[in-house]
């Protein structure tokens, strides 16, 4: 056995091998330590006496699967090894083979696969300086294909598509510098192969043959080189691990970057799309507020949808109409939601059909879904907004013509929901297969009575069978007079009479005795061994007949894998409309404009997610407008505490949600389409990365004014804090002006450093805004208003104070602030930091007249301030001191109001 093993072993090197053995499935040598401390099992040896013995562990067959779950859920790969014959019917040794390779981007078994987000098993290559991926669901049958030009650009559409296995070309993966630039891929399983494997004339025949077309150019992969190699790559894996077919990947999707919303790694990480920041949960994330969805299917939909923004006003209008609508029709939205909420996963269903893996429960899943899409169509026929379009049967046939496309990339003369009640596997699996099949296949009974005769002969036979026995048990009790005659079964003797050993001397003649126990006899007859055969034969046969009818059915229900795949692909898209009018009926979205123009215009925003919290506190709604021509770059500052990250995180959120299709948290939006949103956040903690804060800071900070274009959206939160401050503030100018300058991008900044409002006084499209806060009798109170112009406080000593801070050091911030404020402007009054060296001469007196407001008022503060000598004070004399600055401080219109 053992040499077998090896052999079988020696083709998996790297994958765990369970190799069954009785009842348990055993692992040896390597793999058996490896498994031991993975799953913390115990860890043997197969022969403790030898010098030499070999490692062993095993797990129980019957709990089997949780072990392989655990498994691939650490990265692993698994190869189940079977027998593949009756051990009581093998000669020499028992026949193993195997029966299944399981990894982490090829799983079917919903037990082993997150309900709401996908399995992607993505494929890499590079050839012609460009970049190739493509990536399958398995489970699902979604196959999509990307090429990318810029390496760094492709290794964030990675990162969005966050495979749980990654296929990389050998050629590419030992580039000098791959594991670097490619991070990414750290933590996921990456398997590296031949690059000959991604050839695009072998992946353009294997994809031919595997979608049953005579040429790709249908799928408008004309193209796609290595990406097109990559996807090959992928059928080919795909096969080799399912050991079947996977003939529900039917058609392979391209797309291009520039056809979605471009979010990059940190921007979806920074507002927290589908999972939060810190503890990385669903709860707490955009996606936990909007998921409103009723089915899986649904919900991955709508993470997609959510992770690829649209980009063309007609397509994002088309959703915009469906929630409208939906919200219009209420009683509608409910019945589609209630009938929506029956559905099974049938896009799992369908992959599972398709890997010859589909249990009866999973027809019978699939029939009540497709039993529930009659009135779907229905209360779909009373919608009239284009999304609702049921397909036009007369329309061109699947895969051929635009439907290849993605349906939602935006080709208007496209039939939106090809839903297909598919009447025919509905009623073949109602004809076939019984309402409650069992639990376990093997206990057999899931073909209804009446589908098959023969199997309903064999059926009465072992029925009848069995009635017969309780008859001839009767029958001999009355012959012999022996009471206690009892008629039983076990699986060695087969049927038997026994007899209780008071009773031997009533024995008929021509009972034969088989087995004396303690204090009984076992008899048969040839005429209970006669009706024995035929009764276990008759259900040994109904068992094999009744798996035949039931793969007939699957296979059956298999040819029209690619309409239930569409179906389901339908309903899933209408779910995530419900969904998203779910939200807007429930928090009060309204519907937004989203055009071709420049501004971004919000009336009283209000963040999705925070305004959901209980935050003790009312939820403070704030205006944007943004736009390029005089409010391009917003510099916003306020007390720590205020809301300034809140503020921006909503304004990108509401941008986001519009494109996306949805109704958006405001009272009125309009939004000039945003190709790109970068959201950065500076110091944000990278350690697990192993680059410093504000490297990573600067690198992505970069990265932007390298992408953005005039139409992306730009939203800094204390870039430059990561470093001393006056590197910082150097920083955070600069970037600031190039922005201006040459990027042109739509720009919100948020910045302790208020020397940044300075900027204003020489950039003519940058604005200063601030939130206001009230001090009141020496507190703080956050008003969480966004108000036009500067401030020149961050209140941060303020916040000090209240986070319990000793009082002596809160006295001394004050004076060291003091100190440094004093250094602010140079000696003509003029900001020094707006100074060119090169202009130095001319000098900034031009911008004198300028300088007024806040500053000016504060001048006789100072001077008061300078004029004490800390050394004398006492504490009485501070105090007071502290009165007087702070009614010197009050403005004169609104009491303690800092309007900056
Ligand atoms: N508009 C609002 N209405 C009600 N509460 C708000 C609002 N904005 C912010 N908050 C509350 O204030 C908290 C702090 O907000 P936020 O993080 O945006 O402040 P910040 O100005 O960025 O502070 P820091 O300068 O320290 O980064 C939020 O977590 C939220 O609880
Ligand atoms: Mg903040």
């Amino acid at each position: 056995m053992l040499r077998h093993y090896l052999e079988l072993k020696s083709r998996y090197p790297e994958e765990i091998v369970l190799y069954r053995v009785g009842d348990f499935y055993e692992m040896f040598f390597e793999d058996a330590v490896r498994a031991s401390k993975l799953l913390d099992i115990a860890l043997t040896s197969r022969d403790k006496h030898s010098p030499d013995p070999v490692p062993l562990c095993g797990v129980p067959h019957h709990s089997v699967s949780s072990y392989i779950a655990r498994l691939i859920g650490l990265g692993r790969k698994v190869v189940v090894c079977d027998q593949v014959e009756d051990p009581r019917l093998a000669q020499g040794l028992v026949r193993r083979e195997v029966t299944r390779v399981i990894t982490p981007g090829t799983l079917l078994e919903e037990e082993h696969l997150e309900a709401r987000g996908n399995n992607f098993l993505l494929g890499l290559a590079a050839r012609g300086g460009r970049f190739g991926i493509a990536y399958l669901d398995l489970s699902t049958g979604e196959f999509r294909a990307t090429e990318i030009q810029e390496e760094r650009a492709a290794t964030e559409e990675v990162a969005r598509i966050d495979p749980r296995e990654v296929l990389v070309a050998e050629d590419l993966a030992s580039g000098s510098g791959f594991a670097t630039r490619w991070r990414v891929l750290e933590g996921r399983c990456v398997n590296v192969i031949e690059t000959a494997r991604f050839e695009r004339s072998h992946a353009e025949a294997l994809l031919r043959e595997q979608f049953g077309v005579a040429s790709l150019d249908a799928f408008g992969c004309d193209a796609l080189d290595p990406a097109l190699g990559a996807a090959g790559t992928l059928v080919a894996y795909a096969r080799a691990t399912q050991m079947t077919a996977v003939g529900h990947l039917a058609r392979l999707v391209p797309y291009a970057l520039s056809d979605y919303m471009v979010l990059d790694d940190p921007t979806r990480r920074n507002l927290e799309l589908t999972e939060t920041l810190r503890e990385g949960r669903r709860e707490g994330s955009l996606l936990g507020v909007i998921d409103r969805t009723v089915s899986a299917m649904g919900s991955r939909t709508l993470r997609r949808w959510v992770l690829y923004p649209l980009l063309r006003p007609e397509t994002i209008m088309r959703r915009l109409d469906a929630v409208e609508e939906l919200l219009a029709k209420r009683t509608a939205c409910t019945t589609l939601r209630g009938r929506l909420g029956t559905l099974s996963d049938m896009e799992r269903i369908n992959a599972r059909v398709s890997a010859g893996r589909a249990t009866a429960r999973d027809l019978v899943g699939l029939r009540r879904s497709l039993e529930a899409v009659p009135t779907i169509l229905a209360t779909l026929s009373q919608l009239s907004a284009a999304f609702f379009a049921p397909k036009d049967p007369s329309g061109p046939k699947p895969l051929l013509g635009p439907e290849g496309r993605d349906p939602e990339r935006g080709d208007l003369s496209e039939p939106r929901l090809p839903i297909d009640p598919l009447p025919d596997v509905a009623s073949l699996i109602a004809r076939a297969i019984v309402d409650d099949p069992p639990m376990n296949p093997r206990d057999g009974g899931f073909i209804r009575p009446g589908y098959h005769v023969g199997l309903d002969d064999l059926r009465d036979l072992s029925r009848h069978g069995k009635g017969w026995i309780a008859e001839l048990e009767a029958r001999e009790r009355e012959r012999t007079q022996i009471a206690s005659l009892k008629i039983r079964y076990n699986k060695v003797f087969g049927y038997y009479i026994e007899i209780t050993k008071a009773n031997l001397a009533h024995v008929p003649p021509e009972y034969e005795r088989r087995q004396t126990l303690a204090n009984a006899e076992r008899y048969v007859t040839p005429e209970l061994k006669a009706w024995e055969t035929k009764v276990l034969t008759a259900e040994d046969e109904a068992a094999a007949l009744e798996r035949q009818i039931f793969e007939d059915v699957r296979a059956r229900v298999q040819e029209a894998s690619l309409r239930i795949q569409e179906t389901a692909a339908a309903l899933a898209r209408l779910d995530a409309v419900t969904a998203l009018t779910q939200v807007a009926h429930e928090h009060r979205y309204t519907r937004p404009v989203v055009d071709e123009g420049d501004a971004i215009t919000i009336v009283e925003g209000r963040h999705p997610v925070i305004e959901r919290m209980n935050l003790g506190e009312r939820f403070v709604p704030n205006d944007v407008h943004l736009d390029r021509t005089s409010h391009q770059i917003l510099i916003l500052t306020g007390p720590n505490m205020a809301g300034k990250s809140t503020v921006l995180r909503q304004t990108a959120l509401i941008t986001l949600l519009a494109q996306v299709g949805s109704f958006v948290p405001a009272k009125s939006a309009r939004i000039g389409l945003v190709d790109r949103i970068f959201t950065r956040v500076g110091a944000a903690d990278n350690l697990a990365r192993g680059q410093s804060t504000f490297m990573v800071e600067m690198i992505e900070a970069a990265n932007i004014l390298h992408h953005a274009t005039r139409r992306s959206l730009v939203v800094l939160d204390e870039i430059g804090r990561g470093t001393s401050t006056f590197d910082g503030i150097s920083i955070a100018w600069a970037i600031a002006e190039h922005l201006h300058a040459r990027v042109g991008a739509r720009t919100l900044f948020a910045t302790h450093y208020h020397e940044l409002t300075d900027l204003a006084r020489t950039l003519p499209r940058v604005r200063n805004y601030h939130i206001a806060v009230k001090e009141w009798s020496g507190q703080v109170i956050f008003l969480r208003k966004l108000r036009e112009g500067g401030t020149s406080r961050s209140y941060g000593i303020e916040v000090a104070r209240l986070a319990g801070l000793p009082t002596d050091v809160i006295a001394r911030a004050r004076e060291v602030l003091e100190n440094l404020e004093r250094g602010e402007l140079d000696v003509s009054g003029a900001p020094r930091l707006a100074a060119h060296p090169a202009q130095r001469e001319k000098g900034a007196t031009a911008q004198l007249g300028l300088f007024a407001g806040a500053t000016e008022r504060e001048r006789p503060l100072r001077d008061l301030l300078r004029a004490v000598d800390l050394d004398t004070l006492t504490p009485i004399e501070a105090l007071n001191l502290l009165h007087r600055l702070k009614h010197e401080a009050a403005p004169p219109e609104a009491e303690g109001e800092s309007e900056g």
